[in-house]
């Protein structure tokens, strides 16, 4: 990114991002957009976000333009580590004091400072951090909910230089105005997942990261997909978004499921499958707002998430979703069944094989890709498990970030 003087437009355009943020539902959507405006503000080539809980500061966004360009990186966001919030970094300095640091050369700070760079990054990825502006992300009154931490700002040739002071107070002003999407993003996220662990309260501790894992598959795995489609960044980011959240929720449907069926530690009889069969039925009829993409998503997601592409899924066609029981027909296939629900039912199923249930001890990796593998243009829609293949990194990162 350029550092440039800001005409008129940009100023324009930062009020707009800031209308913009609040479109987004999903807290990963909003560090994005807060990340890539804030280096856009300040020409940083690098940035990343923390968020503080459990009085740690939890490692939640990263962007980089050197190491990751546009369209990589992904495993990287879902990297697990946390600072304690003290003096002994510049971020945890931050969140202690509360106030803005600036440095021009992260490696020459002096000894006798209090503040200390910590290099491993450096060291591990080949980057070469210069100047940093790492600043407290604060609430309206006040509360700190995280931190931004903005690296290397460049001059129109792409010289790492100091950031300038028209950035200083810029960036600030911006992100103070971010911190109450972020927020509203946390707490779509938790509302989310509270609805979840009441359907499944067999065990309560097991559906938060199950749910956070679909979610964050089903995300990645549409972004590796719609990337090979050439589809435009802006379309891909509100897909993401939506589907990220939608797809967390494909299971509440069990909410209608009695505990002697839902929570039975062996396999279930025909009779109970067939109750279970409904569960995709009772999910479907709670997102009823036509006018939220949102609801519609989840609505396909919970209707479409057991059809499968070769046409022997279900439900199958319903007549009238609010008959009791509804009566079921044929089952959808192929591109009949809706993306969103068609990349959910392979992020499910993973999940399922990979993990423990109350009716199943989990598999071995080897054993689950190669269920998936020869499930495609079966249960799976061939193009889908292309880009599951694809992305076996990011896979891999969502599942030690969101383990059990
Ligand atoms: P779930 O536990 O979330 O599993 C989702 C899907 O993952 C399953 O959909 C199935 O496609 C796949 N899956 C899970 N475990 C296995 C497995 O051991 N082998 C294979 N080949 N596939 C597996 P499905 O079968 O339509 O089941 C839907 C839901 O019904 C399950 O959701 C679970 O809540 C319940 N269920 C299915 N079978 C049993 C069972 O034997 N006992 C009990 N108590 N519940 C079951
Ligand atoms: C909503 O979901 O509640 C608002 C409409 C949208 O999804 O954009
Ligand atoms: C597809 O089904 O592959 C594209 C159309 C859609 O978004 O469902
Ligand atoms: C099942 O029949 O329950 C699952 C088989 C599969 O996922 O292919
Ligand atoms: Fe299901
Ligand atoms: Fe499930």
């Amino acid at each position: 990114m350029k550092n440039e003087y800001l005409p008129y437009d940009d100023l324009q355009r930062i009020l707009t991002t800031i209308d913009e943020l609040n479109i987004y539902k999903d807290v990963d959507s909003i560090l994005d957009k807060l990340l890539f405006e804030a280096r856009r503000i300040s020409g940083a080539d690098a940035g990343s976000i923390y968020l503080i809980e459990d009085r740690h500061l939890i490692f939640s966004y990263i962007q980089n333009d050197t190491l990751f360009g546009d369209n990589s990186g992904q495993a990287e966001q879902y990297s697990d580590f946390r600072i304690p919030i003290d003096p002994d970094s510049i971020v945890g300095n931050t969140a202690l004091g509360g106030e803005t640091i600036l440095i021009d050369d992260a490696y020459g700070i002096p000894d006798s400072s209090s503040c200390n760079f910590n290099s491993s990054f450096d060291k591990k990825s080949g980057y070469k951090t210069g100047s940093i502006f790492s600043l407290p992300l604060k609430t309206i009154d006040g509360r700190l909910v995280g931190v931004m931490q903005l690296i290397n700002a460049k001059d129109s040739a792409g010289k790492v230089i100091p950031f300038t002071e028209f950035s200083r107070m810029l960036v600030p002003l911006f992100a103070n105005n971010a911190t109450l999407a972020i927020e509203k993003g946390l707490m779509n996220r938790e509302l989310i997942l509270r609805m979840m662990r009441m359907t499944e309260l067999r065990d309560p501790k097991e559906t938060g990261p199950h749910v956070q894992r679909v979610g964050a598959y089903s995300a990645e795995i549409y972004h590796r997909l719609a990337v090979k489609r050439g589809i435009p960044t802006h379309e891909i980011k509100h897909y993401k978004d939506l589907i990220r959240l939608a797809s967390m929720l494909h299971d509440i449907g069990k909410v209608g499921i009695e505990d002697m069926i839902l929570k039975k530690p062996g396999p279930l009889s025909a009779r109970e499958f067939d109750i279970m069969k409904f569960h995709p039925v009772h999910g479907a009829k709670l997102f009823a707002n036509p006018a939220s993409e949102l609801d519609k998503m989840s609505r396909d997601i919970s209707l479409y998430h057991h059809e499968r592409w070769d046409g022997t899924g279900y439900p199958g066609r319903i007549e009238d979703i609010d008959a009791s029981p509804p009566v079921t027909g044929k089952p959808w296939k192929g591109k009949e069944i809706p993306l969103s629900a068609r990349i959910t039912a392979l992020a499910d199923v993973y999940d399922a094989l990979c993990s423990k249930r109350v009716y199943k001890e989990p598999w071995p990796e080897i054993k689950v890709l190669d269920q998936i593998r020869k499930d495609s243009g079966r249960h799976f829609d061939p193009e889908i498990v292309e880009a599951f293949f694809e992305i076996q990194d990011v896979i891999r990162a969502i599942k030690d970030l969101y383990e059990e």
